[in-house]
């Protein structure tokens, strides 16, 4: 359960002003200059890795962003914001807390794994996803067991930052992707990698 000084850090009225008035810049440029808070978001996106995202989602024709682990959406509502023509689908597990008085605030709609949007998404050839500060090797593996795409995207601390991910991006996954592309985070301990279906 939070205390009480966490819950005023994530209960934070600047960003829910900014995300009611569609302001996903001014979001984002808070994020980078503010102080860390991780209940809110574990990476500090710049525009510039939103628009390496968006350019790797168009060049591979992706019309949909299957984010595992959203926690707060606020990452997913940026994404959504910027690529107006995407659907992103965030995902979390345990419904009755993300329900609760204790849990942050929501900034884009969470689904389960059970869901229909969420089953029918990782068959859909045309969907990607995306593991921002995954944190379970099972349930990745279990993700990417049935995930028919070709485009995944990893974004985490790199190795020997002191945080840690699972996975951590330029991991391996498994033989069927590898990475092709990536990009440090502005002048944080985060990247992103892009992986791509070889088999
Ligand atoms: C460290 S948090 C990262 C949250 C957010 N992506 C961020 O970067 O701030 C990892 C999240 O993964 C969620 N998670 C764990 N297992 C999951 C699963 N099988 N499916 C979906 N989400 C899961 C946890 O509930 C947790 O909110």
């Amino acid at each position: 359960m939070p205390c009480a000084q966490e819950i005023s850090d994530y209960r934070n009225d600047e960003v829910l002003a900014m995300c009611r008035a569609g302001d996903w810049c001014g979001v984002v440029e808070y994020l980078c200059k503010g102080e860390h808070k991780p209940l809110l978001l574990w990476p500090r996106p710049t525009i510039n890795a939103i628009e390496f995202i968006e350019k790797h989602l168009k060049r591979n024709n992706i019309n949909r962003l299957l984010s595992l682990g959203c926690g707060t959406g606020l990452l997913e509502w940026i994404i959504q914001c910027a690529v107006k023509e995407l659907n992103v689908i965030g995902v979390e597990v345990d419904e009755e807390w993300w329900s609760s008085v204790y849990a942050p605030p929501v900034f884009h709609p969470l689904n389960y794994p059970n869901d229909s949007a969420v089953t029918e998404s990782l068959l859909n050839e045309s969907t990607a996803l995306l593991f921002c500060y995954f944190n379970c090797e099972p349930a990745w593996m279990e993700y990417l067991a049935k995930f028919k795409g070709s485009l995944i995207i990893v974004c985490g601390p790199v190795l020997g930052s002191g945080t840690h991910s699972n996975p951590q991006p330029f991991q391996s996954l498994t033989e069927e992707w590898t990475v092709v592309d990536g990009i440090k985070i502005g002048n944080t301990h985060d990247s992103i990698a892009i992986y791509a279906r070889i088999k």
